[in-house]
């Protein structure tokens, strides 16, 4: 079956018309066309704009479908597609609803279904896709672990075998990517900040390769051994930020005390090297998403782990995972497919209208959800 799938839940418009076979079964997918356009302009506000952001998908929908219809040869067909799957959150619901509009137009011009679809499932998904040619959803091993790392969100998430979620874990407060955003502004670096940050640690650590093992290292690393901290190689002692709730019990993150940790250390350091400051920081968000994600593993005795959303094209944090799935399938999406995407929704809506039928919405019941949760 044909499906279009649309994403507008933050500041990416993503059109898509894949091809989707196989059933849950065997799920294979084959891009037809997609069109991706990001919305740089909130980049001078160091921020996304609600209504702004509306603005701009309002723009550039009809013309991504344009795009994505005549690229795939399906502009002269009265009913090009069998489905049509949309965001419906978590988000921004001004941003929501101009897709969710936008699918109900042309759900009642072609007379075809709409699916509903959460985002962070898509973002779960995502790992199985690719940005253009075809792909099957190899066999999973269950039970799955998602952690889903972006500028809104940071949870663990536990799937079982009939696609049922559980989040088991979530921030407090400030999800890792809006971390990373913040303490980039810190920095004088531009929005969104993730990569600026992570391309900075990555040079000051190549750098500290060179220079490690000097006498006070060593001594600090046994220290940090005994709790369990993964990041030693490439730590530099001379100042450290805090590691929150890896002492709680639970599997829950916060990262507004990291920030504010960060906020203070640069007002007492002005001339501090900016690069080293990049890469604490990054050691310190890092540890602890891996340390709550190896307990994660342990206790759901999970066989698959997951990372998406945008924060998941992290260097640093898909090297520290892997060294902790040794045995276990552990999944990454390409970097075209980390960020917000309408292929991975496409695919979301394609397992899930396989899974029943039902899972289909009249279009005038569709409603956004800003606060949507999995499960
Ligand atoms: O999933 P996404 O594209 O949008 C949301 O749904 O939020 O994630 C965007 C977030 C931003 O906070 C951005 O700074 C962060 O992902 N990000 C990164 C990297 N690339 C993007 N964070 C850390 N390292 C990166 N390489
Ligand atoms: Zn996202």
């Amino acid at each position: 079956m044909r499906i279009l799938s649309i994403e507008t839940s933050c500041d990416d418009t993503g059109v898509t018309i894949l091809e989707a076979k196989g059933g849950l079964a065997k799920p294979s997918f084959k891009i037809l066309a997609d069109s991706l356009a990001s919305q740089t302009i909130h980049a001078e506000y160091g921020g996304v704009f609600p209504a702004l952001a509306k603005k701009e998908h309002t723009k550039n929908l009809p013309i991504l479908l344009e795009k994505v219809l005549k690229q795939s040869k399906l502009n002269k067909k009265t009913k090009p597609v069998d489905l049509i799957a949309v965001t419906y959150g978590p988000g921004l619901e001004p941003a929501l609803w101009t897709g969710i509009v936008f699918a109900q137009e042309l759900a009642k011009k072609w007379d075809v279904p709409i699916i509903p679809v959460n985002h962070m499932e898509g973002h779960i998904f995502s790992v199985f896709g690719k940005n253009k040619g075809t792909f099957a959803i190899k066999k999973i091993k269950f039970p799955l672990l998602s952690l889903l790392v972006s500028g809104g969100h940071t949870e663990l998430v536990v799937t079982g075998k009939n696609l049922k979620h559980k989040i088991i874990g979530r921030t407090l407060d400030d999800a890792a990517g809006e971390a990373y955003d913040k303490v980039a502004r810190m920095l004088g670096l531009p929005y969104p900040g993730g990569a600026h940050i992570s391309k900075l640690a990555e040079s000051q650590r190549k750098i500290l390769r060179f220079e490690r093992l000097g006498s006070a290292t060593a001594r600090a690393r046994g220290i940090f051994q005994q709790k369990n901290i993964r990041t030693l190689e490439t730590q530099d002692f001379s100042f450290t930020f805090p590691r929150p709730m890896l002492k709680s019990k639970n599997l829950d993150f916060s990262f507004s005390g990291l920030k504010t940790a960060v906020l203070y250390f640069l007002k007492d350091n002005p001339s501090v090297d900016k690069s080293k400051v990049a890469m604490e920081f990054e050691n310190a968000v890092v540890d602890t998403l891996v340390y709550k994600t190896k307990k994660a593993i342990e206790e759901y005795k999970a066989e698959t782990l997951i990372v998406g959303g945008g924060v998941s094209a992290n260097k640093h944090l898909k090297r520290e995972l892997k060294k902790i799935t040794k045995g276990k399938n552990f999944l990454t999406p390409t970097k075209e497919l980390s960020r917000d995407n309408s292929i991975m929704i496409g695919m979301a809506g394609y397992l899930r209208y396989s899974q029943n039928k039902k899972n289909t919405i009249k279009p005038q019941k569709l409603k956004a959800q800003g606060d949507l949760k999995l499960g």
